[in-house]
């Protein structure tokens, strides 16, 4: 029966029906907040491609994460900037590196807030890359080890969840073994199992330090132009112990977002990252779009392609939002 019998426009007529029917919304409890730390103290940077954004000390990290828990954003993610890098990354998995240190103090402030720790090398070693080089290649044991290794100090650190972004072969199911086998059975993985190499992450790099110094990550991110080979990543990841996968970055991949949550119905996060926050806060500042509404409908967008879990930098003012009723 098609119209006029059918008017689909009865179901829009006014805001209580719009609620009855509407399929998908956005909560606080599906956010999570990135931050970058450093060491010192006292420190609020501001990244100038990141409008809102700052590298914290730890000091006035834990000054911030007020807020954070008082919104009740369920988790925060964490990135590091070392004082110093080298060839191996070494300051990735120092016992008293940034991280390290940070993690400590946050779980010490706020035991309920929920520390997931990025865990990668690229911000970390003097090249800029996510592994250990060789000729100017990326090797993929050499590197499994040291992200092992990080992944346990994270966790010894009191770290509740573990987020690998380097894209080796076979890290999760390293990291997965290594963690189980120093006792942390129950610290949960969230994997970048398809993390592209994007031209998104342009304002991170700035962020975290982290641009390659030479080359690309274009032999260990995914080709933006592949969607099979995502679920091929995901299902390997999920193999090897993943407990929640990743899409990255979001906007651009909402179809492989939809496509991992309908193949293996599983946890699915999905980053709206860097170029994505950035690009929208440009927009607004020039007064070309409304912020509020334009970053809501972004976010419950990226719900309704499949994701459980959106990490976005726009976390904390969406918190807001949502706690004030838009
Ligand atoms: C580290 C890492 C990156 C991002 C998250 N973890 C950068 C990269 O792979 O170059 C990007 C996040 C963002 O753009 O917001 N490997």
């Amino acid at each position: 029966m098609p119209f006029p019998e059918q008017r689909p426009r009865r179901l829009r007529v006014n805001e209580n029906i719009r609620r009855m029917v509407r399929e998908n919304s956005l909560s606080v409890n599906d956010l999570v907040y990135p931050v970058f730390v450093c060491h010192g103290s006292g420190l609020a940077t501001p990244v100038d491609s990141m409008p809102g954004v700052y590298r914290y000390s730890i000091d006035i990290l834990l000054k911030n994460l007020e807020e954070i828990v008082k919104l009740r954003i369920p988790a925060i993610l964490t990135f590091g900037l070392p004082a110093k890098k080298d060839a191996a990354g070494s300051g990735a998995y120092a016992a008293d590196g940034v991280i390290q240190q940070a993690v400590r103090a946050i779980k010490k402030e706020y035991p309920e807030l929920m520390v997931i720790t990025d865990l990668c090398l690229c911000e970390y070693t003097d090249h800029g890359h996510c592994g250990v080089i060789q000729d100017n290649y990326v090797v993929n044991d050499p590197s499994l080890e040291l992200l092992a290794k990080t992944a346990v100090s994270h966790a010894a650190a009191g770290a509740d969840m573990i987020a690998p972004s380097d894209m080796m072969d076979g890290r999760v199911g390293a990291i997965r073994s290594a963690l189980d086998k120093n006792g942390y059975v129950n610290t949960p993985v969230m994997a970048y199992s398809a993390k592209y190499c994007s031209a998104f992450y342009g304002p991170f790099r700035d962020a975290a330090d982290s641009a390659p110094k030479f080359g690309d990550r274009r032999s260990y991110q995914m080709d933006p132009a592949n969607a099979d080979e995502a679920i091929r990543e995901v299902r390997l990841d999920l193999e090897e112990g993943a407990d929640i996968v990743m899409v990255k970055p979001a906007l651009a991949y909402m179809d492989v977002i939809r496509r991992v949550k309908d193949e293996f119905g599983c946890p699915v996060a999905a980053y709206n990252v860097s170029g994505e926050y950035s690009m929208v806060k440009a927009a607004a500042q020039n007064g070309w779009i409304d912020e509020k509404r334009v970053v809501m409908e972004i976010l419950t967008g990226i719900k309704r392609a499949g994701a459980d879990v959106v990490i976005t930098y726009h976390a904390r003012e969406a918190a807001r939002w949502l706690r004030d009723g838009m």
